[in-house]
Parts: C-alpha cells; structure tokens; sequence
C-alpha cells in the first residue's frame, strides 16, 4: 500500500466486479437507444475506460474537461466547463460518468448544460462514488458504484491535487497529506 494511504477502501477485485455489474445495468435499461457515455476529465478516466468496456450494446463514446476542485479538498463553489463536446447530440440518451458525486455541482451544472441542447433525448448519470453527506445540491445519480463515507479518497481515477491517480485500488488519503492545502 501507498505510505499516504490511510486504509484501502475498495481493491481492485471489488470494484472491476461492482464496474462489471453498472456496465450490464446501463446495457440493459438503455438498449435501442442512441447512447453516448461522455466522460468528466480528468478524475472518470479509469472508470470510464473498464465501464465502457462493460457495456455490450453499441454506444459512442465522448470527453468534457470540467474543473470544480484544484488542488484543494473542498469544492470551489463554482464549476468551469473548460471543454464540451462539439457534436452533435441531438436524439442521443448521453449518460454523464464522473468519478465521485460530492457537493453534486459539477454534475447539475453538466446535466444542466446539456439539457439546454434542446435535441438530447435523455440525460443520465453515473458515477462510481456517492459520498452523500457532502451534498448541498438535492441530486442522485442514475447509477452508484459504491457509497462512501465523508473521507477523502484517491486512486483509480480520483486525486488530490492531481496526485494519486494511478493507485489501481481506492483508498482514504492520510489527513496529513492534505491538511497543508486546505483553503484559507
Ligand atoms: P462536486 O462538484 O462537489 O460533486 O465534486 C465532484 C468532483 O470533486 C469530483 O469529480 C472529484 O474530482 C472531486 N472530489 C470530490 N470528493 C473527492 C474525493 O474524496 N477525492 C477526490 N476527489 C474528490
Ligand atoms: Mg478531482
């Protein structure tokens, strides 16, 4: 284990089983439609990469790069759309995948964005963390990985301050690695 880490929350095995299970879910519900899985950059990448190849109908794939955080660990309060797909999502089911549904604004202000491209048949959401104690927005996600507690984790995907992203497992970052950067 990473000397940072405080305890691993989930392995490897628990979550390529849980990312297994989501990938049938949204198969199934969504099957006949035009879906597009648009990943949030950077934190979904992993996710995004092993769900997608859980799913077994035929979908497309698509990025935004959207910035709520830097290097701190508590949201900014204001959510930057830095990069948004250009195509054309008229008629698509898209299904929005992030990492971690926290305070729930990085994901009401994507849903919202796409949701005044009047042509998107449906939006859904999917993200594999739920720390539902942090949410000042009323939101839930479509489809939950895991809940978690209010802790700060990192790995397979999730950083702080764009660290730790290569950690295969998800584990709860020692306090003191972050206590440094909090917020003045
Ligand atoms: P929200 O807008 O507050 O829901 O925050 C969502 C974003 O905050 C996620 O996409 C993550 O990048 C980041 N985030 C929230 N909680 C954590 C955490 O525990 N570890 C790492 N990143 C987090
Ligand atoms: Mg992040």
């Amino acid at each position: 284990m990473h000397r940072d880490i405080e305890r691993v929350l989930f392995s490897e095995d628990a979550i390529r089983a849980r990312v297994t299970e989501l990938g049938a879910s949204i198969t199934e519900d969504l099957s006949g439609q035009d879906v597009v899985l648009l990943a949030l950059l950077k934190g979904s990448v992993i996710f995004f990469a092993d769900l997608m190849r859980s799913v077994s109908s035929q979908i497309r794939v698509d990025f935004a790069w959207v910035s709520s955080y830097g290097d701190r660990t508590e949201s900014r309060g204001t959510v930057d759309l830095k990069v948004f797909p250009d195509e054309d999502l008229g008629g698509k089911t898209v299904v929005v995948v992030d990492d971690i549904l926290d305070t729930g604004r990085t994901l009401a202000a994507v849903v919202e964005r796409l949701r005044q491209d009047q042509g998107v048949a449906a939006v859904k959401t999917c993200v594999l963390l739920d720390k539902a104690a942090r949410r000042v927005i009323d939101l839930g996600a479509d489809y939950v990985g895991f809940e978690v507690d209010d802790v700060f984790v990192v790995g397979y995907g999730l950083d702080h301050a764009d660290r730790y992203r290569n950690l295969p497992y998800i584990g709860v970052l020692k306090a003191d690695c972050y206590g440094g950067d909090e917020a003045s």
